[in-house]
């Protein structure tokens, strides 16, 4: 049967590796599109000098449609002008109005896709341009834009639009993908099981505790809003979490958002360890296609 977002993307396998700011660099994606899914580049803080490099070094390493994405808290559009002048076919555009973006990325020739956390936002999406929308659950890692869980948000978001609907949050093995896929998405958006690509350069501290967390680990608040505000996120509990909480979860202290990747300086246990509630389905360290591989299972 024809898939709508492998129509949509010129993929094979309606599966996009999510992006993770620096840790979805070139290398992860040009694999993840190289084994027929979507990889994409985490763009929203890179330098814009440094974009026409990032999108050029992928290009260079597939042929195959890679996507780009930028988080709208702040005004992206020089971001992706670079990026689209750089030839990336794919936008993804989350928390903040989509519309202007739509508008650049279509003018490019670009395909559009927009995180939404609930069906009114879907349908905001649609009418805003989107060619697809991402259907991000509460259970996911990183920046959580929603709080709606996966199960629900799927299926409500399915009926509320006619474009593809990709599943995100929670997914990291094929029966999330056959379950997203019962509730009616397209393709699932897969981050924490990316992490541990073998392509994925985080440091070595921050793999060894994804490897070691269980689902019952992760943190979801706002205390490392150093830098980005009121933003909810989704951590591993660690010793900051910990002495916070031992603190009386004071409202007032703020952490910064730091992603730890391999050549991180300091306490790395001790930063930001982004993370989903599927961290307790993720055990081992793989190539991406190997991931990609046993994913596309559950379609
Ligand atoms: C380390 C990390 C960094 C993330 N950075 C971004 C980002 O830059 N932009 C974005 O749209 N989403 C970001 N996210 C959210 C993911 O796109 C995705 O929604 C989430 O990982 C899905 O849940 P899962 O981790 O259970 O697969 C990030 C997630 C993680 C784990």
């Amino acid at each position: 049967m024809p898939n709508p977002l492998c129509e949509l993307l010129a993929i094979e396998t309606p599966i996009v590796q999510a992006p993770m700011g620096g840790a979805a660099g070139p290398k992860l994606a040009a694999a993840v599109s190289n084994a027929g899914a979507l990889g994409t580049l985490g763009l929203s803080w890179t330098p814009v000098e440094e974009i026409g490099r990032l999108v050029a070094g992928t290009r260079a390493a597939t042929e195959r449609p890679f996507g780009v994405n930028l988080v709208l808290e702040w005004d992206q559009h020089e971001r992706l002008a670079a990026a689209l002048d750089a030839g990336a076919p794919v936008v993804s555009l989350t928390w903040g109005d989509p519309r202007a973006y739509v508008e650049q990325a279509h003018a490019a020739g670009a395909k559009t896709l927009v995180t939404v956390g609930s069906a009114a936002e879907a349908r905001d999406a649609v009418a805003a341009g989107a060619d697809a929308v991402v259907a991000q659950g509460w259970e996911a890692g990183g920046h959580v834009w929603g709080g709606v869980s996966t199960l629900v948000l799927v299926p409500v978001v399915v009926d509320a639009v006619d474009v593809p609907v990709i599943a995100a949050g929670g997914i990291a093995d094929a029966r999330g993908v056959a379950a997203v896929r019962a509730l009616g998405a397209a393709g699932a958006w897969v981050g924490t099981r990316f992490l541990l690509a073998e392509e994925c350069e985080i440091h070595p501290v921050y793999r060894d505790r994804l490897l070691a967390a269980t689902e019952t680990d992760t943190f979801y608040g706002t205390l490392f809003g150093g830098g980005w505000e009121n933003a909810p996120h989704r951590v591993l509990r660690n010793s900051t979490v910990e002495a916070w909480e031992a603190a009386g979860s004071p409202a007032d202290v703020l952490h910064p958002a730091l992603l730890p990747l391999a050549d991180a300086d300091g306490e790395v246990e001790a930063m930001s360890l982004w993370a989903g509630q599927s961290v307790g389905l993720v055990r081992e360290v793989q190539p991406a296609a190997a991931i990609v591989r046993e994913l596309a299972a559950g379609f």
